[in-house]
């Protein structure tokens, strides 16, 4: 059993440990989630043969490497996402990708474990495009490996011209539709580009807010170096923390934030 002062040691390297995954990645981890970051870290520790602080030293030291690196902050960050999560996002995307006169090519950043980047697909496969690509990108290798089967629960909307029964309650997405989304593990904070040039829409919802003001304007800035002129960006209502963009114009629209690439 913990005595007062393990528990007080315990709760230090737990603070350590948010201490420096906010000064490496820029993540906060909120008081709420900080309980369910520590137990993960912990199991994880013990899994590498250490505890928490002999973790946190190898993480300094820079001992540890890109994969294991990349699982902890995969720990540290939210992964919940649901198809057709936010719908003024896919009325939006599927606006836009009307008045391309080529196959449109839409990122979705965070896209977690795909739901967001499959619903996307789903939107222009019914709106009558037969042909574009939707490229989604998570910095958790977990998230993109599961992305990549696009195997998932049942659900009302993913229908048979999506997608397949596979197994017990479970559908897959058919073959000629997963050829048409792609994954990538990748930080979007890291300097290596996504692997997805010239896109017409980037969508990046429900990953900013963990973020604070300043990296969420960085990753922004980002996600618009990308964008060729005509190109729109999409974040979720309230998500920008009012960002200010250098050649893009914000487009009304009281749901979400939408921009258009000018300059
Ligand atoms: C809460 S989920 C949102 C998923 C989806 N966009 C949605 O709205 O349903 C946030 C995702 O952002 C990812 N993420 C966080 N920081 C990231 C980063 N620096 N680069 C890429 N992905 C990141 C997390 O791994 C997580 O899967």
């Amino acid at each position: 059993m913990n005595t007062a002062d393990d528990l007080k040691l315990d709760e230090e390297v737990a603070n350590s440990w948010v201490r420096i995954i906010e000064e490496r990645f820029a993540i906060e981890i909120d008081e709420f989630r900080l309980a369910a970051f520590t137990r993960a870290l912990t199991s994880f520790a013990c899994e590498t043969g250490e505890e928490l602080e002999g973790l946190l030293k190898l993480f300094v030291s820079g001992q540890l490497d890109e994969a294991q690196r990349a699982y902890i902050l995969h720990l540290a960050t939210n992964h919940e996402t649901r198809f057709f999560r936010y719908p003024p996002s896919l009325a939006a995307i599927t606006e836009v990708c009307a008045n391309l006169r080529r196959p449109p090519r839409v990122l979705s950043v965070g896209c977690s474990t795909g739901e967001e980047p499959y619903s996307i697909a789903c939107s222009l496969l019914r709106a009558g495009h037969a042909g574009f690509t939707v490229h989604g990108t998570d910095v958790s290798q977990p998230c993109i490996d599961k992305a990549r089967q696009g195997i998932y629960r049942g659900h009302p909307d993913l229908r048979a011209d999506v997608a397949a029964p596979h197994g017990p309650n479970r559908i897959r997405f058919h073959a000629w539709v997963r050829d048409m989304v792609t994954f990538e593990q990748h930080n979007i904070l890291a300097e290596r580009p996504v692997n997805f040039p010239a896109p017409d829409v980037i969508i990046t919802q429900n990953m900013l807010i963990y973020y604070r003001v300043e990296t969420r304007h960085l990753i922004l800035q980002k996600l618009a170096a990308m964008l060729p002129v005509g190109g729109h960006l999409i974040t979720g209502p309230a998500e920008d923390g009012n960002w200010n963009p250098m050649g893009l114009k914000r487009m009304p629209n009281h749901l979400l934030n939408l921009f258009v690439r000018v300059a």
